[in-house]
């Protein structure tokens, strides 16, 4: 069983991907991290993110990198956000990724493109998604309890930047796949979204 998560920052999709591999017992790749990896290479090497030569370069990050916590900093979401524009720099990704969701006995993925582009053959789609504002709010929460205080309006726009972004490029944009189940968790808990999620992959599974 392979399941594909996709959806904007922010939106829950990270708790909810790891809310199911917990729940089926599946492995989990959160496939932003790898992006936010190249995006951190990048800039330590001196390059330039929207430089399509420095950024591919950048795919040949050390695996330590994926534990490097400045990876979860919303900096380094916005690098990652700028090299992901770039095509080779995703197709030097999707190998890495196909053979994680290819893994016997199935896997979660979530990121932006995973069921359009990375394994469309999934039999189980979820595009997470939520207002800006219930985003942002939750977010401001989250840096608020890191002792970090933004104002709810930057964080607000520095979502809808990130989101145009993500929704425009050329290659592998923020699309809802046609067999998606929109899971929209603007007014659900965390535990709610976890459960509706995994009511959602249930019921697919059933349908099989
Ligand atoms: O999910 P995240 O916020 O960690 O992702 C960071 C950036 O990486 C996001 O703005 C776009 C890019 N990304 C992508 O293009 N494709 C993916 N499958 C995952 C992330």
């Amino acid at each position: 069983m392979i399941i594909a998560v996709d959806g904007p920052t922010a939106s829950g999709k990270g708790t909810i991907s790891k809310a199911l591999a917990a729940h089926f017992d599946l492995p989990h790749l959160d496939t932003g991290l790898l992006y936010r990896a190249v995006g951190r290479q990048c800039v330590l090497a001196g390059g330039n993110p929207d430089d399509p030569a420095d950024a591919l370069a950048a795919t040949t990050f050390a695996e330590e990198l994926l534990n490097d916590p400045e990876l979860r900093s919303e900096i380094t979401g916005g690098l990652a956000s700028r090299v992901s524009i770039h095509p080779s720099v995703r197709q030097a990704l999707f190998e890495r990724q196909r053979s994680f969701a290819n893994q016997p006995g199935g896997a979660v993925l979530d990121g932006r493109d995973i069921g359009t582009v990375i394994v469309p053959e999934a039999q189980i789609k979820l595009f997470v998604t939520a207002s800006v504002e219930a985003r942002a709010e939750r977010r401001h929460r989250e840096m608020l309890v890191q002792g970090r205080d933004v104002s709810l309006s930057d964080i607000a726009n520095d979502l809808r930047a990130r989101d145009a972004r993500d929704t425009s490029r050329k290659d592998a944009p923020l699309i809802v796949a046609d067999d998606a189940i929109v899971l929209d968790t603007s007014n659900l808990d965390r535990d709610a979204a976890i459960a509706s999620a995994i009511q959602i992959a249930q019921d697919r599974q059933s349908l099989r």
